[in-house]
């Protein structure tokens, strides 16, 4: 195992623990900080270094912090709906434990700091697709908070020197999504539903649409963010599939019987303009959505 560490926070998570098991399988040395309010112990890399801690911590953070060399920063209460029931509690989390992660990181001289960002910061937009140029306008606490940490990532580089980049995840799915939670996204829910015989849920009309991007393009996009001479400078990056399904069509692809229910709080539609992570990182979705829901149909319903 190489001598470089890197500390993946919220390394229990779903995302978090594909990023782990992908650096682990490149002979990287990772840490994981995490502190199991969403994720699962079990599904931490046993090959990791597993340090069971809260962001929201200073002295926690400090301490692990001390021989990284790279920060994967993913650690958050990620749930609009949740932001909406505790907007301080989620915000001492994914502000002020970004804060501490990024404090910690400049005066330990960290090389790079890739902080998980997200779509959420564009909110609703009259124009597709989404991207970088155009001016956030979050519309949940989630999705502002969300935004702070990618302004603090830019204030880091500007200000101290330390080395960020942020990457604007579209809604993200494949093996390991969450499928407990009320608030799971909505792939998820719906193979949860058809395991159990349910109808899929759909709110309000189904005709919203989203960007879906698989899990594994993610790890790549972290992995090369963190490889780039180009990033560094508190840059924002769309990592998203580019191209959008509507929630019906979803349901259509896994299949079986739909009830349409009361609307939430959420932009009508997505779709990412993926240039600039091509253009920066070299990074390109490889998973299309059909294939990426027949994976998880084979795990979920055969
Ligand atoms: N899943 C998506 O579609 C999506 C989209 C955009 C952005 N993101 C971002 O990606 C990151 C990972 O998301 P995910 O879907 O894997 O979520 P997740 O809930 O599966 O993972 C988050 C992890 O952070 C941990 N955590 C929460 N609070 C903590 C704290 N105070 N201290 C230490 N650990 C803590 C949880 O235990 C969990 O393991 C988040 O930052 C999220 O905002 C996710």
């Amino acid at each position: 195992m190489s001598a470089i560490k890197l500390l993946v926070t919220g390394g229990a998570g779903f995302i978090g623990s594909h990023l782990v098991d992908a650096l682990i399988e490149r002979g990287f040395g990772v840490r994981v900080i995490d502190n199991l309010s969403g994720g699962k112990k079990e599904r931490v890399n046993p090959m990791a270094e597993f340090v069971e801690g809260d962001i929201r911590d200073f002295e926690a953070v400090k301490k692990v912090m001390e021989g990284v060399n790279y920060v994967f920063h993913l650690a958050a209460l990620p749930r609009v709906q949740v932001s909406i029931q505790n907007p301080k509690e989620t915000n001492d989390v994914n502000v002020g434990g970004t804060l501490n992660l990024l404090v910690a990181a400049k005066d330990s001289g960290v090389k790079k700091f890739i902080y998980s960002a997200s779509s959420s910061a564009y909110g609703d937009q009259d124009k597709m697709p989404l991207n970088e140029e155009m001016k956030a306008n979050p519309i949940s606490p989630y999705g502002l908070q969300k935004y702070v940490g990618e302004l603090n990532c830019s204030i880091f580089s500007r200000i101290y020197g330390l080395k960020t980049a942020s990457l604007r995840y579209f809604n993200v799915y494949g093996p390991r999504f969450d499928a407990d939670s009320p608030y799971s996204l909505v792939i998820g829910r719906f193979l949860k539903q058809r395991k159990e015989g349910k109808p899929m849920t759909i709110v309000p009309d189904g005709e919203q649409t989203r960007d879906f991007t698989h899990v594994k393009d993610v790890v790549m996009a972290n992995i090369l963010a963190m490889e780039s001479d180009k990033v560094g400078n508190g840059e924002v990056l769309n990592v998203g599939a580019g191209k959008n399904y509507s929630i019906n069509r979803i349901a259509d692809i896994i299949g079986g019987p739909k009830v349409y229910i009361e609307p939430r709080l959420e932009p009508r539609h997505t779709l990412a303009d993926n240039k600039k992570a091509g253009e920066l990182l070299g990074w390109q979705p490889t998973v299309s959505l059909e294939e990426g829901i027949e994976e998880l149909k084979k795990e979920w319903l055969s």
